[in-house]
């Protein structure tokens, strides 16, 4: 080899490891001008070509023109790396951040009546209830007629009735907001064959003014069993079992003889309190023989309970709420609470 040939080698071996580590374009720029222009050791070694015997010349010319493509294909191949990291950090830097911070929204929760009323269904769908619905526009025989209480019925005036006219040419009277959940009662016995175990919560509607423990507008579940060889035993205790299962096995219940018409014998319950006293909480008794055929069944085959009581009163009872209209009232501070 010659020794222009040599060198040229040496030369391109040193400058491929110094471009390697340029560290910038700026860098890499001054080492191209330094290491392949007509100032650098391989342009120098070109001008020296002229001094090589002729035979000698081509040799060294293919030798300095490999190391110089050498020593390009570094630069390239650097400046190719180094402008891939220019633009990357480029991108970093010029990045905007676009998302939004939001505060976290506050979130709700169910009304505290429509917590209860869904405590009270899972109670009684764990005794192997079902839960059964009526509408709350009722026909006066639902709510009233085929609960044995006939038109002109003196007992009809424990309800303070709200009358609709919906203009369909319906009589006086016939149509109205259900004044308690018993029509569901006979829609279910109609509906359906013994045996029957439903509960069957909903909204209700009395002529009332509101106070502390009165609504117009509240809530009730009703139950009502029917099935062969039912007694008021049964009913007792399966009252028992509810107000226990959501008030605690220290609470226990009483029954009081009472009056409905469509249930005979009658009684209304009643729930102990922690001071020894005792708070009422519904209307019970043996289905009376009049509902049963109301409903298509016969009273020498089956027998059966029902029951009904507040939704509303229950929250009241189990969240110690003084006044029931806080419940309607919509004041987020109070129903946050709960
Ligand atoms: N429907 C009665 C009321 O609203 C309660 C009740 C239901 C009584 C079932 C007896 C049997 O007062």
């Amino acid at each position: 080899m010659t020794d222009i040939a040599t060198r040229a080698a040496a030369v391109a071996d040193e400058a491929r490891s110094r471009i390697a580590a340029a560290a910038t374009l700026d860098e890499l720029k001054a080492l191209d001008h330094e290491l392949l222009g007509k100032t650098s050791v391989l342009g120098s070694l070109k001008a020296s070509l002229r001094d090589v015997p002729p035979e000698e010349r081509a040799a060294a010319g293919r030798a300095l023109g490999e190391a110089r493509a050498r020593v390009e294909a570094a630069v390239a191949e650097r400046e190719a790396s180094l402008a891939a990291v220019a633009r990357i950090e480029r991108l970093e830097e010029e990045r905007l951040d676009l998302s939004e911070v939001l505060p976290t929204p506050p979130l709700g929760h169910l009304h505290l009546i429509t917590q209860t009323w869904e405590m009270l269904e899972d109670i009684f769908v764990g005794m192997g209830y079902t839960v059964a619905e009526g509408p709350e526009i009722e026909s006066d025989w639902h709510n009233f007629e085929a609960l044995n209480m006939p038109s002109g019925h003196p007992a009809r005036s424990m309800w303070d009735t709200l009358y609709l006219d919906p203009g369909d040419g319906s009589a006086p009277e016939t149509v109205l907001l259900r004044t308690h959940t018993s029509p569901v009662q006979i829609r279910t016995m109609v509906d359906a064959e013994p045996p029957i175990y439903i509960v069957a919560p909903g909204r209700v509607f009395r002529r009332d003014t509101p106070d502390a423990t009165h609504l117009p507008v509240f809530h009730q579940i009703e139950a009502l069993v029917v099935d062969r060889g039912i007694g008021f035993a049964d009913l007792a205790g399966t009252i028992e079992a509810f107000v226990k299962a959501l008030f605690g096995d220290e609470r226990t219940t009483r029954l009081r003889p009472s009056f409905f018409p469509f249930t005979e014998p009658s009684a209304e319950f009643d729930m102990s309190m922690p001071d020894g006293g005792w708070i009422e909480l519904g209307g019970c008794g043996m289905v009376h023989p009049n509902v049963l055929r109301a409903g298509g069944l016969d009273p020498d085959e089956w027998s059966g309970f029902a029951f009904g009581f507040g939704i509303d009163r229950i929250a009241k009872e189990l969240h110690g709420v003084d006044d029931l209209r806080e419940l309607v009232g919509n004041d987020i501070r109070f129903l946050s609470q709960f």
